[in-house]
């Protein structure tokens, strides 16, 4: 693989997947259609145990749906993809790797043609962008939550992925952190261009970076709503208080809520 990105989007069509558990069936994902444009960053809001991290799984290749089809790039995903970027609630940083080295990781993983030198030098690059420039020789231990989760960002992105999943990455941090963290998103979003999925409890989150929020339904989850978050030029924590963002807000709690009694119901 080279690292210059691949033109498609992410499109899932008509999507079902149900797990077989020892109780019976579990239908989790049930006709849920999506697609992401090129360098577009979703938001994907829902119920807890609606089906949010199965649909990551999906998108990633590890599970294979029952029912319906996933692209990446324009191929169809059939097996495990080492090419996606993946961040989580707990950035899983290997604590005998320096954060250098854990974040050259997928770079010793998905084939490519960059020597050891351009190696560190791209794993350098992003953690400068971060704000880790000088913490490249230390262990993830010795970093705070919120800078092992910049680093967990940079390993996420060093490969340049196809695609983007972040899977509830800021639900640790504290609420200032968090915040801290969306601003770096912002900046990464700018230098280092994907196309992204994000999953997430947080709606000012989800306004705050995504250009649409998709909202699922209770379990089993389809689309329930969609909304498009309008680009703004400089985005600023304070245009979180604007009256079109409490808006925004406002309707996303509503189907939130519309969506837990449904998931409730079942
Ligand atoms: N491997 C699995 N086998 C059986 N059931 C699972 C498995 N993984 C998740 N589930 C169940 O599927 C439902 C959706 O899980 P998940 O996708 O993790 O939800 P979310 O991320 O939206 O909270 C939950 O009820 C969960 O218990
Ligand atoms: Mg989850």
């Amino acid at each position: 693989m080279s690292l210059n990105k691949k033109k498609d989007a992410i499109i899932i069509k008509d999507v079902t997947h149900t797990y077989k558990t020892e109780t019976g069936l579990l239908p989790v994902i049930k006709n849920l259609t999506m697609n992401i444009p090129e360098y577009g960053f979703t938001a994907v809001v829902g119920p807890s145990g609606c089906g949010k991290s199965t649909l990551t799984k999906l998108i990633s290749g590890l599970l294979q749906p029952d029912k319906g089809e996933i692209y990446l790039s324009g191929e169809k995903i059939a097996t495990p993809r080492p090419t996606v970027g993946m961040a989580f609630q707990n950035p899983v940083l290997l604590e005998w790797r320096s954060i250098l080295k854990n974040v050259m990781l997928p770079l010793e993983i998905v084939p490519n043609k960059l020597s050891l030198e351009d190696k560190k030098e791209r794993a350098k690059q992003l953690l400068s962008l971060v704000g880790l420039e000088g913490f490249e020789e230390k262990r993830p231990s010795e970093l705070s939550g919120g800078m092992r989760q910049r680093a967990s960002l940079c390993r996420a992105l060093v490969h340049k992925p196809e695609v983007l999943i972040l899977d509830e990455p800021f639900g640790a941090l504290d609420a200032f952190t968090r915040e801290d963290l969306w601003q770096v998103m912002h900046k990464l979003r700018k230098e280092e261009p994907f196309t992204g999925i994000l999953i997430t409890h947080d709606l000012r989150e989800s306004i705050f970076l995504a250009d649409e929020v998709v909202v699922l339904s209770g379990r089993p989850a389809t689309n329930q709503y969609s909304l498009k978050i309008p680009k703004l030029k400089n985005p600023k924590l304070d245009s979180l208080f604007s009256p079109n963002s409490i808006d925004m807000l406002k309707r996303l709690r509503k189907q939130i809520e519309l969506a837990q009694v449904q998931q409730g119901e079942n």
